[in-house]
């Protein structure tokens, strides 16, 4: 049996578990026909406490003892950021060495650098655990769906704010100590406001635009927004309309070019995503030939991530993997931009409880061609004379909804624009 020796740069909370999937073997060897060896593993503090027990000689401070290291055939990169990584990665490949890596920023931010120097020097670049953790998704599109023109792809693609965004709506837990939570689970970023700000969504919703619309993704093309606004009332209001309150990130091949989002949104409870809890990620994609199709699985963690980066490994080892490389076959598509999205809204404000506000409410939005399908008055604070109303609206157009939102915040009777969120779409659903 054919040994493939590895070198890992990072031993962090990825890097270990698939460290210790190594060591510990479990038939991996007998099922693909390839023994792995653990050569060296790169880390910053050699006095750190690690979750891996590790034969003497493997722990080194020194990246270069991993790629430059002629002694190791994969390298695999679990460093996280895009420096060091990209040199180090850039080095790996351009000596001949294959790389694996789960960096979402390093592959959204620099990959098609990353894999023209791959396929200058004939080494292969995968990175299949760098979207949806354990759920295997670049790979599928590039292989088992390659017959398909892929219209749409809609996904819950970042465990750490699922995480929160389940607990905030099952148990109305406080932000910050989920927030310690899903840290101390191993799913958040080393700096979590990646995850809570949208940044990890959009590396992801990047990585799999260019890879399923073989469109080159400039990150700052992609529109943005976190989690941060969303409060309790928003799930408990969402709740009484029939809705539950998700992070979205999306790739859209529309009229005019690829439309790509991330943004909180409201989705209907009865679709398969809006049951998706916790650090699962589920993956909903559309083709021309397969129609639509839902992935669905661990999207954070040591061991689903482990299994993703494994399963790449295997694959260069036994060559029979293809690189998750742009389809460079397809015409690329220009990149849509957020104004001409359309979608229904929800909208949340605090206004004065008075005669006359909703018709000022009602007749800035008419003014924006904004149509309204349901108003509700929900909390109302006699003592304060404020109320908090709920608007949805009929599906409108993303300029005129920012310009009347603009117009609303200036209403004398509006205190406050507390939120709004964008409703997906399920056809028949709504
Ligand atoms: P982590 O726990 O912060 O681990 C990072 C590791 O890299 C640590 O061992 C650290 O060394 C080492 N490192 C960082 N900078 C270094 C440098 N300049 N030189 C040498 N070593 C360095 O991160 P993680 O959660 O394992 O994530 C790793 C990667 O996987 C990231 O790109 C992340 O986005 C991605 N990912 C994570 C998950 C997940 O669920 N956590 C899932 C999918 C993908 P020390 O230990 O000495 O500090
Ligand atoms: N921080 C990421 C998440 C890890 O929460 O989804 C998986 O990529």
């Amino acid at each position: 049996m054919r040994t493939v020796r590895i070198g890992l740069l990072g031993l962090g909370v990825v890097g270990s578990a698939v460290a210790k999937a190594i060591l510990d073997e479990r038939g991996m060897s007998q099922r693909s026909g390839v023994r792995l060896e653990l050569v060296k593993a790169a880390v910053r503090d050699l006095s750190k406490q690690r979750s891996v027990d590790l034969p003497d000689g493997i722990l080194t401070t020194n990246p270069a003892d991993v790629v430059g290291n002629p002694d190791i055939d994969i390298v695999v990169e679990l460093m996280g950021g895009e420096n060091p990584a990209f040199d180090l990665i850039s080095r790996a490949l351009s000596s001949g060495k294959h790389v694996v890596s789960a960096n979402k920023e390093v592959l959204a931010k620099r990959g098609g650098e990353l894999l023209e120097t791959a396929s200058g020097s004939g080494a292969k670049l995968m990175y299949e655990a760098s979207v949806g953790g354990g759920i295997p998704i670049l790979n599928p599109i590039s292989d088992d769906l390659l017959a398909n023109r892929i219209d749409s792809i809609r996904a819950i693609i970042n465990g750490t704010t699922n995480y929160i965004l389940t607990r905030m709506s099952g148990e109305s837990a406080a932000y910050d100590a989920v927030l310690g939570d899903a840290q101390r689970l191993g799913y958040a970023e080393a700096d979590p406001t990646a995850d809570v700000d949208g940044f990890d969504a959009l590396y992801k919703i990047a990585i799999l635009g260019q890879l399923a619309f073989g469109t080159s993704v400039p990150i700052d093309g992609i529109h943005r927004e976190g989690i941060g606004r969303i409060d309790a009332r928003d799930f408990r209001y969402a709740d009484e309309l029939g809705y539950t309150i998700k992070l979205i990130a999306a790739a859209q091949r529309t009229d005019v070019g690829l439309l790509l989002r991330v943004h909180p949104s409201l989705v209907p409870l009865d679709v398969p995503m809006a049951s998706v809890n916790g650090a699962m990620n589920m993956v909903e994609i559309e083709g021309d030939l397969v129609g639509p199709l839902w992935l669905q699985g661990a999207g954070a963690g040591p061991s689903p991530t482990a299994s993703a980066v494994l399963g790449d490994v295997l694959n260069i080892a036994r060559e029979l993997g293809s690189p998750a490389a742009e389809n460079s076959s397809q015409s690329p598509l220009p990149l849509a931009p957020m104004s001409g999205h359309t979608c229904q809204y929800y909208i949340r404000l605090t206004a004065a409880d008075q005669p006359g506000v909703l018709a000022q409410i009602a007749k800035m939005l008419g003014d924006a061609n904004i149509s309204i399908r349901s108003v509700i008055q929900m909390d109302t604070d006699e003592t304060s004379g404020r109320a908090d109303l709920v608007i949805m609206t009929h599906s409108a157009l993303e300029a005129n909804m920012q310009e009347a939102a603009d117009r609303l915040r200036g209403l004398e009777v509006v205190v406050e624009l507390d939120n709004l969120i964008r409703v997906e779409s399920y056809g028949q659903s709504q």
